[in-house]
């Protein structure tokens, strides 16, 4: 119902809901928005705090991708408290807001200057990736991939499949 532009010229208009949404979809398209000093203020002041645990990491995640990392909103994704609630859960929903979450402390760590923690124990990942569940998941086209590097490249050594990174992605290979 709205454009961009009017989500982004009356955020006052648009209710927590809507604005969240919006914030999401920009992410998701990696729309940077120029002017959107007040957009960003005015969702940033917002009580996200007593969002559910799920929209609140698309939220925090979405700031990150936007480049609008806010140190308070960071910490509370981060903390011990929050990333618990999400561990042990092993649905396809939950591995992608892992995701999100990995992402999220990446961007804490290389693009918030000034941010001091809390961040994702190291351990966490453990729970959520091993090596071999990974690789029997791998689709047809990482598996061939895999098989396909060494030929094209000259040598197995040349190859590495399987990266992840500290910005929370994978790399196939
Ligand atoms: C989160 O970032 C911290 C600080 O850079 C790092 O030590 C930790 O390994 C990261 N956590 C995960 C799960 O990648």
């Amino acid at each position: 119902p709205f454009s961009p532009q009017y989500c982004l010229d009356h955020p006052r208009d648009l209710s927590l809901a809507q604005l969240c949404g919006v914030l999401v979809s920009f992410a998701r398209l990696n729309f940077q928005p120029s002017s959107s000093e007040e957009f960003f203020s005015m969702v940033t002041s917002l009580e996200l705090w007593g969002l559910d645990t799920h929209l609140l990491t698309d939220v925090v995640w979405a700031l990150c991708v936007l480049q609008q990392p806010r140190g308070p909103l960071l910490g509370l994704v981060l903390g011990p408290d929050f990333h618990t609630r999400l561990r042990g859960d092993t649905s396809p929903r939950a591995q992608s807001w892992w995701l999100k979450l990995l992402q999220i402390n990446a961007t804490a760590r290389l693009e918030a200057p000034g941010y001091q923690g809390p961040f994702l124990p190291p351990e966490a990942l453990g729970g959520h990736r091993d090596g071999d569940g990974d690789r029997d998941k791998a689709t047809p086209l990482q598996r061939g991939l895999r098989e396909a590097l060494p030929g094209a490249l000259g040598g197995p050594d040349l190859v590495r499949c399987d990266v992840s990174t500290v910005h929370g992605w994978d790399i196939a290979g």
